[in-house]
């Protein structure tokens, strides 16, 4: 019989019990950051060295942490279901815990890419724990300088066409640890077809809006994980 198919979309929350700061919480990372100065394609051009040391701490932050029970549970989901994740997290945390098909909308930490065109495949190269810091100098193959490969406010989503067509085909539609508040990735939901099953995980009521049935999960990502994957395994 064919699997169903799960498409789950995260965000910051998915990646908080690894220890990963979420952006919109109290403490989170805007706080302390404002988000103009170091993820807007504005900020980056007025200070490019601010930028890339800020990306080089979250870099560093990365190769410290480890997937928590919650990426596990949404990797062990492939052993019965087709899954498709969509993450807006720049973690490799999804890939780690060993989920096989993740989508970044908002690109990888762990990618470098031109400046001059940031989606320039033949630009974008792979960070190494040995070497993971971009410095001011440092080169794409265009000989532009090397930036972080990440989508910044201002900047086009070019991975969320891949993400409709996904969501578009989904049986069951699952969204982890986000607030809903940046666009387009808030709208994935509203490309699921009528009717398919959402399933909200998050300890914080966020705003869902779908004709869909929409069943909530007040929990974190690694209990709430817990608690949907019994829940869909009995369907
Ligand atoms: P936010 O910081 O806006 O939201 C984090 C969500 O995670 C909130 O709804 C929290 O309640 C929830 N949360 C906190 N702890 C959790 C836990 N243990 N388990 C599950 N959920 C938990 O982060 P995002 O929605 O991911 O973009 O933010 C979206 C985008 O805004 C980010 O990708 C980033 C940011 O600006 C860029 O930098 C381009």
């Amino acid at each position: 019989m064919k699997k169903q198919k799960i498409v789950i979309l995260t965000g910051a929350g998915m990646s908080a019990e690894s220890g990963i700061k979420t952006f919109r919480d109290a403490g989170g990372l805007w706080e302390n950051y404002p988000v103009q100065q170091v993820a807007s394609i504005e900020g980056y051009e007025e200070n490019p060295r601010l930028v890339l040391d800020f990306y080089n701490a979250r870099r560093k932050e990365l190769l410290h942490t480890t997937p928590n029970h919650g990426h596990l549970m949404v990797a062990k989901l492939e052993e019965d279901f087709e899954v498709t994740v969509v993450t807006q997290n720049v973690d490799n945390l999804h890939e780690r815990a060993g989920s096989s098909h993740v989508i970044h909308l908002h690109g990888e930490l762990m990618k470098a890419t031109s400046s001059r065109d940031p989606n320039d495949p033949a630009c974008i190269c792979e960070l190494t724990p040995e070497h993971p810091d971009i410095h001011l100098g440092d080169k794409a193959a265009d000989g532009s300088q090397l930036r972080p490969y990440i989508v910044w406010f201002g900047e086009a989503v070019p991975k969320f066409e891949d993400a409709v067509r996904e969501a578009a085909t989904a049986d069951i539609f699952i969204i982890i640890g986000t607030s809903m508040q940046v666009y387009p990735a808030a709208g994935l939901i509203s490309y699921i077809r009528p009717g398919t099953p959402v399933y909200v995980i998050d300890p914080k009521a966020v705003p869902v809006r779908s004709a869909s049935p929409v069943h909530t999960i007040s929990k974190g990502a690694s209990e709430g994980m817990d608690e949907l994957s019994k829940i869909l395994l009995t369907r």
